[in-house]
């Protein structure tokens, strides 16, 4: 089938097992927000940020030692994702849901794009770039009162507001990493999209799948260390295969 710019060819096995599957769990990482220009990690960061490394932004070290410089960093990404849309990809995943009964969208992803697009069910493991809360006391605020130019700070310790995300090393919100754990090992069908499966638990999400006898599919233009476990590997950008995919299925 041709819909976009490449052929995408959708497996018969893959499209009979999901017109009768019940539980199918969907895990997505920045490469389904590339089609929406959302940069991923791992592609050279652009613009006056090509020389960060954002492992080395995104921690709690940054922050402490430059405030400022994360500040600014994460300012500049929540433009670009202001100004961003849901792709074709996002809406894909939503036509998904509404045709299985239980269906667990899981993200790394902190763009909100999922559920600007209409998911329901989602759960971001990453926390959301839009959301600030206290780096001392933890306390979630709804607006960065402070004046221009200074770092904002909280109403209630005085301590520096920051994005509300989760940085490496921290902990994911235990809520959504259980509960994506608990999906993952009662699947019956998982989705790995766009997402490199280098960065733990979410890279281990996959893995449970199989351990509970899910079949296992693969959307990413590249190969992953997950591309050699999987049944099917959808060889695409997501903002194409998966509306391919969805046609084939249930249209
Ligand atoms: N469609 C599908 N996949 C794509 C597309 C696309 N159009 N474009 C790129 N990709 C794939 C790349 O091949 C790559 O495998 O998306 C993946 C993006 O990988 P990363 O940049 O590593 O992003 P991600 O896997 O989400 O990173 C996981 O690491 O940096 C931390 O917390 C951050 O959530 C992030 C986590």
């Amino acid at each position: 089938m041709i819909l976009g710019m490449i052929k995408v060819e959708i497996p018969e096995q893959l499209s009979d097992a999901l017109r009768n599957v019940r539980r199918v769990v969907v895990l997505t990482g920045a490469g389904v927000s590339a089609e929406s220009n959302i940069p991923t990690f791992r592609e050279a960061q652009t613009g006056l940020w090509e020389k960060y490394d954002p492992t080395e932004l995104a921690t709690p070290q940054a922050f402490n030692c430059n405030p400022r410089l994360v500040w600014d960093w994460y300012r500049w990404r929540r433009e670009l994702i202001s100004a961003a849309k849901p792709n074709p990809g996002h809406l894909a995943l939503v036509e998904m849901e509404a045709h299985i009964p239980e269906f667990t969208l899981v993200t790394q992803n902190v763009d909100g794009l999922h559920r600007r697009a209409g998911s329901k069910n989602v759960l971001e493991l990453h926390g959301n770039i839009m959301l600030t809360k206290c780096f001392d006391c933890g306390r979630g605020v709804e607006i960065e009162a402070g004046n221009p130019g200074e770092l904002p700070r909280c109403r209630d310790c005085g301590g520096l507001l920051r994005p509300d995300v989760v940085w490496f090393g921290e902990n994911l919100p235990a809520a959504a990493i259980e509960g994506a754990m608990q999906a993952a090992r009662q699947a019956e069908v998982f989705f790995s999209i766009g997402t490199s499966a280098l960065v733990q638990p979410a890279a281990s999400l996959p893995l449970y799948a199989i351990q509970g006898g899910a079949t296992v599919v693969e959307v990413n233009p590249a190969e992953t260390p997950l591309s050699a476990q999987v049944q099917f590997v959808l060889r695409g950008p997501a903002g194409e295969v998966l509306p391919a995919l969805v046609k084939v299925v249930w249209e």
